[in-house]
């Protein structure tokens, strides 16, 4: 029923801005798993609900799609819409004057107010221009626990990190991978981030990511974070190098492990399998240690077409507009298990987790900035490959890996 509204109300919505000529636009995106399916097609049927046609082009896997949007983009080849990181990763392709400016229809329709935090629209701003839209809110805080493996086993569920480590060898004794892990870089940094923020807490993760502090890099605390990430070594299955986000969700969807520490687009595969937040599956912001997010999240780039091809624009122009509205929004924030960029709408249909997060975000002293905000895209490799190279390999000391973090801080534009 909400899908046929939100088509009529697009429809009705164009229909206001007078008749929309049907534009085929391709839009390419990372979207790939089952939940992330789910949430793009609210997207598209909203934008062909409007008369135009949503060109579909998915490449799996954020680390192989953005270099291929942004080759693509800067090589002349640009495709009319895509999905990319808040933050930092268009930066170079805005410099250079190579997408559409969207500040008029931000203004006529007052994001500014609509847009919250403020900082998700200041991340799409150059020069005082709006080159891009937000549309989720999403977070890497989350742990997600199958509540079944505990309680089949006669096991507490976890309310926090060190419970679940308690439980670990026990989970494991009982033929159950504690912790399900995909060994992708970003998955391995973003865990990292995690860990940084609920063991060593939110003033040592803003003097690493904002500050570039060496002193707290180098310090104690850090030391902490390194040998509890050593310590989670021990927890997954030698199979995780390679294996993509969604199939490790699966791991613990289908009750072959405990836990995930993963962003809240995981919430899109328990909500596509069936189950209930608070049920079949508990969620834990911050390892429930410290309830903090980051407000990492995805905002939709246009580049400029061909020949500044006036009917792509307008195209353009009218699937951000869809993005920022309420229905779209309400939908697509559902389906992909994030939080929605506005703050005037009514997420009934949110699920314990959603609340949870949404009751976080109501304090700002609880949002922290999201990694892809504070870091250069090189900045971000190098920590990816560090991490990897940590958590892979059992042999390589904390101090080693410790000393290099310092470096890449010290050393970090
Ligand atoms: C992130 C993206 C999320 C989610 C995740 C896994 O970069 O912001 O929307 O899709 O990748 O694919």
């Amino acid at each position: 029923m909400r899908g046929i509204r939100t088509a009529l109300a697009a429809t009705t919505f164009l229909a206001g801005i007078g008749a929309a000529t049907a534009t085929d636009l391709e839009v390419t995106h990372w979207w790939t798993s089952g939940g992330e399916a789910a949430a793009v097609k609210v997207m598209a049927d909203a934008f062909n609900a409007s008369g135009n046609n949503w060109v579909d082009s998915a490449i799996a896997g954020g680390g192989n799609a953005r270099p291929i949007i942004i080759s693509r983009i800067s090589g002349g080849d640009p495709m009319g819409a895509t999905q990319m990181n808040t933050g930092r990763d268009a930066e170079d392709l805005v410099k250079a004057g190579l997408m559409t400016d969207l500040t008029a229809l931000a203004e006529k329709e007052d994001w500014a107010s609509i847009i919250r935090p403020a900082k998700l629209l200041d991340s799409c701003k150059y020069d005082g221009k709006i080159y891009c839209v937000p549309v989720n809110i999403h977070s890497f805080q989350w742990m997600w626990l199958n509540r079944g493996v505990f309680e089949d086993n006669s096991l507490p569920v976890p309310a926090n990190w060190d419970e679940f480590a308690a439980a670990a060898p026990q989970l494991r004794e009982k033929g159950v991978i504690p912790l399900a892990v995909g060994g992708e870089a970003w998955q391995i940094n973003g865990m990292a981030g995690v860990f940084m923020v609920a063991l060593g807490g939110v003033d040592l993760y803003r003097k690493i990511n904002v500050d570039k502090n060496v002193e707290t890099a180098s310090g104690p605390q850090m030391t902490q974070v390194f040998e509890a990430i050593a310590a989670a070594r021990d927890m997954v299955d030698d199979g995780f190098v390679g294996r993509a986000w969604n199939d490790a969700a699966n791991m613990v969807i289908t009750g072959k492990a405990g836990a995930q520490i993963m962003g809240d687009w995981a919430q899109g595969e328990f909500g596509v399998a069936g189950l209930t937040a608070g049920k079949e599956y508990d969620c834990l912001p911050g390892l429930g240690v410290n309830p903090v997010l980051d407000t990492g999240g995805d905002a939709f780039y246009f580049p400029k077409p061909k020949d500044n091809n006036p009917e792509i624009v307008a195209a353009q122009l009218e699937l951000a507009s869809l993005l920022v509205s309420k229905e779209v929004q309400v939908d697509f924030n559902l389906k992909k298990g994030s939080l929605p960029i506005r703050g005037d709408i009514d997420l009934a249909a949110a699920n314990d987790c959603m609340k949870k997060g949404i009751a976080i975000l109501e304090n700002p002293d609880n949002i922290l900035p999201g990694g892809e905000q504070t870091w250069s895209s090189d900045s971000t490799g190098q920590l990816e490959d560090l991490w990897v190279e940590f958590f892979t390999d059992p042999d390589m000391p904390v101090a080693e890996a410790q000393a290099r973090f310092v470096e890449i801080v010290e050393n970090a534009d």
